[in-house]
């Protein structure tokens, strides 16, 4: 009998090719080298993530107070940890999607769980969710926050991947892959204590948590050094700039130059990880592998470079291989909601615009991108980037900072895809512009211009320079390009 059980759950394995997460031979040359560096990063060896325990819990919403099912209480007092994946279930690929949902909507981060019971009671009070600002969500669920039962007891914690890639939607409907809009409130920070960090930095304070995911060693006159002098209210400055809705400084990125959260809604035909690029993505393996990284599993090591202390080297807990697998065919999986903006002459007009002024040859349909990489302005790639790397020798001209100035500096931004502007709002790598109208308006160029998205530390005003395609349209001409994004 139990034979047979291990038989079925291989096959099921076996049959839907669940790749390795921790592949050597894949990690080996899947990140792209940095362009200040001219190496890869680093990485945990195979077996030494595989040692990890392996922590595989489901987990379930916070409602608004108020707002819970009858009986909630009741059920999360009792049900004790229970499995997240579950292997021998899974039989067909809708299976693998379905169990993919489960994941993508209840993975936590496990490192930031509370049992705290102060930070408990706040994620039971309508005093806090009221002065916070948290809409529940129209099933009556607060966004962001989990309580996970365990074997110590019911524990609060933070949504890993839905925290930042689900969207409320004007309608109020919820969008899960897309970039997210909702704000959770100040617990956020008392959970994660440094948002940018995935894992607990033992023996760092805040400042320093945020001075180790950013700075880069190897550049002179590195700009993240001066967050270790900080004052504290320039530090708050930095992270409200910078931990805005929308955009996120992740590891190894910048707060003083963040990242807009990309649309996870059409990765599966995107060949490169991240706006700058960070690693290639040819199949499960890669998301599985980047899914690890982010959430437990970054060494931080360059080169000679290493930003983590011994005591802080440590993965503290990983997903099940099958977890990811599954969590990666969900994201594979999905697809944008039906488009209102109907597809009319003034966007007839516009597709034609869009032809004429060769946005089509870098934003080529029917994915409108080409998937191919540009040059941050000011970097030359090395001869032998060109056998690996699908490289457009030019620059758009766009801020070249996060490209060439963090530790996700490959030295490239990738051509992203136009697919679901209409509910997106950030733009651009930096996520500084948030209207289509705004990133075709000319006055962005001026030094005076007041971008409505990410401005910068301690700035009032910022050119946003670069990408001039199409700026020189006619008012009407402009408006029907816009017409036609939005049809996307
Ligand atoms: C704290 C916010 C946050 C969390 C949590 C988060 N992401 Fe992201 N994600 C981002 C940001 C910001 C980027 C863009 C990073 C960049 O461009 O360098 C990103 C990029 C990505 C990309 C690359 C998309 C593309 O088109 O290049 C994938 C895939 C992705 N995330 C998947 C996940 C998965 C899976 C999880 C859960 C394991 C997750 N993310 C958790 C914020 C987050
Ligand atoms: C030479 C290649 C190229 C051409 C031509 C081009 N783009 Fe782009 N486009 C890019 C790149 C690269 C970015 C990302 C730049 C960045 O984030 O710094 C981008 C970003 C965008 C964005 C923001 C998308 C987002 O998710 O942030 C929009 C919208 C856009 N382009 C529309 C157009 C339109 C419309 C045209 C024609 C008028 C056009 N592009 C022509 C390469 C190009």
């Amino acid at each position: 009998m139990m034979r047979v059980a291990v038989l079925l759950s291989f096959c099921a394995a076996a049959a839907a090719q669940v790749p390795k997460t921790w592949d050597e031979k894949a990690l080996k040359d899947w990140a792209t080298p940095l362009a200040g560096l001219g190496v890869r990063p680093g990485h945990y060896a195979e077996a030494e993530y595989y040692k990890a325990p392996v922590d595989n819990l489901r987990t379930y919403p916070v409602y608004y107070p108020g707002r819970e099912p009858d009986g909630y209480w009741e059920m999360l007092a009792r049900v004790g940890p229970k499995p997240l994946i579950e292997r021998d279930k899974i039989k067909s690929e809708a299976d693998w999607v379905a169990a993919g949902k489960r994941v993508f909507e209840e993975l936590d981060i496990i490192m930031f769980r509370s049992y705290d019971p102060k930070l408990i009671a706040t994620a039971q009070s309508r005093e806090y969710y009221e002065k916070a600002k948290v809409r529940p969500r129209p099933d009556g669920t607060v966004p962001g926050l989990r309580w996970v039962p365990t074997d110590k007891g019911v524990a609060l914690s933070l949504d890993n991947c839905a925290g930042c890639h689900t969207r409320r939607l004007e309608d109020g409907s919820i969008l899960r892959g897309a970039p997210g809009n909702e704000s959770i409130g100040p617990l956020v920070g008392a959970l994660a204590i440094a948002g940018a960090s995935p894992i607990p930095l033992p023996g760092d304070s805040p400042g320093m948590m945020l001075w180790r995911g950013s700075t880069v060693p190897w550049i002179k006159d590195d700009l993240h050094e001066s967050i270790r002098t900080m004052t504290p209210e320039d530090l708050r400055e930095l992270g409200r700039g910078a931990f805005a809705t929308g955009i996120f400084p992740r590891w190894n990125g910048s707060p003083f130059h963040p990242n807009k959260i990309p649309d996870l809604i059409g990765i599966k035909d995107r060949k490169y990880i991240d706006h700058t690029a960070t690693q290639r993505h040819r199949g499960p393996g890669d998301i599985m592998r980047y899914a690890a990284l982010v959430s437990y599993a970054d060494v931080s090591d360059f080169g000679s470079h290493r930003i983590l202390t011994d005591a802080q080297r440590r993965i503290y807990g990983r997903s099940l291989d099958e977890g990811l697998y599954a969590l990666t065919m969900y994201l594979y999986s999905l697809e944008p909601p039906p488009n209102p903006n109907k597809f009319d002459t003034k966007a007839g007009a516009g597709q034609k615009m869009f032809r004429q002024a060769g946005c089509a040859g870098c934003h080529t349909p029917p994915l409108y991108t080409n998937n191919k990489l540009t040059l941050a302005t000011g970097f030359t790639p090395p001869k032998e980037h060109f056998k690996f790397l699908d490289i457009m020798p030019m620059s758009v001209g766009t801020d070249p900072q996060l490209a060439l100035q963090t530790r996700k500096g490959t030295g490239y931004y990738k051509v992203p895809s136009l697919k679901g502007l209409w509910y997106r709002s950030r733009l651009l790598h930096d996520g500084s512009l948030t209207r289509l109208e705004e990133l075709f308006n000319p006055d962005r160029l001026g030094d005076d211009f007041v971008p409505s998205g990410f401005i910068g530390f301690k700035l009032k005003a910022r050119a946003i320079r670069g990408h001039e395609f199409g700026l020189k349209l006619a008012p009407e001409e402009r408006e029907q390009l816009i017409a036609f994004l939005r049809t996307l």
